[in-house]
């Protein structure tokens, strides 16, 4: 760890919770350089819905690669580009009846939604953008005034300007509509909300704490967007390709967004990739106006497209999706009702599902408990309280269920003993061990 103790920022944050050197991966498995396996619950946060190194993709990339396909081209038109366009557009955008234009930005989810956010306001012409509670869009500056989380805002070094906060779907208790209460606002003169230019709005909020909004709000909240002449963005970064049972986390619904962000999974490789589709009558874009010199990555455009073909072609992997999701919902029920002691409540849907442990702490000791088990699983919220199953879609039946029994046990063994752990928190290290092979004491 020496290198990394010497040189490597203090900003790294996944590295802190999970203290090894990784060196190989393969579908739901990581390997560190001790030998050791791990089920990955983490999946570079939504980054490996289809698992590391799919053979498939792996051999179109190796092959393009030995062929010298361009690499790099700017925005230059490419025959990679061309075959994942025509391939998004046929298997994806087609059969949902969607009609977008496909704008390659920066690879990163925030510099698509800096690009979503200023296509949004130029079209109208406003600034204001209405965001929600516990929303997280990125950290770059725009992205950053629409995330909520203080600990990430509170390093901009500036005033976040230029959006307005809404409560989530839930955020105040199963009683009150927030939809309702935006519409009361939007609809004053005097209610001091500037009238938006859009809502941007994550259908699952991931790094918020899987806080999943109903269909029926969403519906409304499009039909509160279109009442108040304001866009609807969906940012499905980390909810798109697959997490939520649908390529589109918003497909249940049956709404169609206005511009929509997608990242993380798109390239289907862990390779940086990220697009805005945008409806055509808002692409207003002036030719190189959002620029960036690594837009479009062609060693993407060839693993997206082989991603696309292997897993949308038909309808079948969404319900393999959903039907796992189902498992897992019925796993973590268990789970809180066995072992939560009243506390503990489920959220999400699809394979974007968690447990919510209220504190903090105890969801840092049960994800702590179980990598020393073999599972790399991290927590989201505000206070990190919620422990995040996000594992690749592609995982076998056997391996999730291996991955949740590791849960249950780190949960159990947690949950048992917390009254007992000891404020300086070296609780864990005597009753787990290191190597994998010998991993008998937290199932005792
Ligand atoms: C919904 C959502 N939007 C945007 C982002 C930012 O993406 P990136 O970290 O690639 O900038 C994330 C990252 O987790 C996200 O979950």
């Amino acid at each position: 760890m020496k290198i990394f103790d010497e040189i490597e920022s203090e900003v790294q944050s996944y590295a802190r919770n999970f203290p090894r050197i990784f060196e190989r991966a393969k579908g739901e498995y990581v390997y560190d350089t001790d030998g050791n396996e791990y089920l990955d619950f983490l999946a570079g946060a939504g980054s490996l819905n289809y698992g590391h190194n799919h053979p498939v993709f792996k051999e179109k990339l190796l092959e393009y690669i030995a062929n010298d396909g361009i690499s790099h081209s700017l925005d230059l038109h490419t025959e990679a580009k061309r075959e994942f366009l025509e391939t998004f557009q046929e298997k994806i955008l087609q059969p949902r009846e969607l009609d977008y234009m496909v704008m390659f930005t920066g690879p990163t989810g925030t510099n698509a939604v800096e690009a979503a956010l200023k296509a949004a306001r130029s079209y109208t012409g406003r600034s204001n953008i209405i965001s929600f509670t516990n929303g997280f869009h990125g950290v770059s500056m725009g992205s950053l005034a629409c995330t909520g989380n203080s600990h990430h805002r509170g390093a901009a070094g500036l005033t976040l300007a230029g959006s307005s906060r809404m409560p989530y779907d839930g955020y105040m208790g199963d009683d009150l509509d927030t939809i309702e209460y935006m519409d009361k606002v939007l609809s004053d003169s005097s209610s001091g909300i500037d009238k938006p230019a859009a809502a941007i709005v994550e259908c699952i909020q991931g790094e918020g704490g899987i806080n999943a909004c109903t269909a029926e709000w969403l519906r409304n909240l499009e039909a509160v967007c279109r009442k108040h002449d304001m866009l609807l963005i969906v940012d499905d970064i980390q909810a798109g390709n697959g997490r939520s049972g649908n390529f589109f986390s918003f497909e249940e619904a049956g709404i169609k967004p206005d511009i929509v962000t997608l990242s993380k999974s798109l390239s289907g490789y862990g390779l940086p990739f990220a697009v805005v589709l945008i409806k055509p009558k808002y692409d207003n874009w002036k030719p190189g106006e959002h620029n960036g010199t690594f837009r479009g990555n062609n060693m993407a455009f060839v693993t997206a497209k082989a991603a696309i073909d292997e897993f949308w072609s038909d309808d079948s992997f969404e319900k393999e999706v959903r039907r796992k999701g189902k498992y897992i919902e019925e796993r973590l029920n268990k789970i809180v009702d066995e072992h939560g002691e009243g506390n503990f409540t489920t959220r999400g849907r699809g394979m974007f599902q968690g447990i919510n442990c209220v504190n903090g702490d105890i969801a840092g000791q049960i994800t702590n408990a179980a990598f020393r088990q073999g599972l790399i699983i991290e927590t989201s919220g505000a206070d990190d309280q919620v422990i995040k199953l996000l594992c690749p879609l592609i995982i076998t039946d056997e391996n999730l269920k291996r991955g949740i029994d590791i849960l249950e046990d780190a949960v159990r063994l947690v949950c048992r003993r917390v009254d007992e752990i000891p404020e300086e928190n070296d609780y864990f290290d005597d009753v787990v061990v290191e190597k994998n092979e010998e991993k008998t004491e937290v199932q005792a």
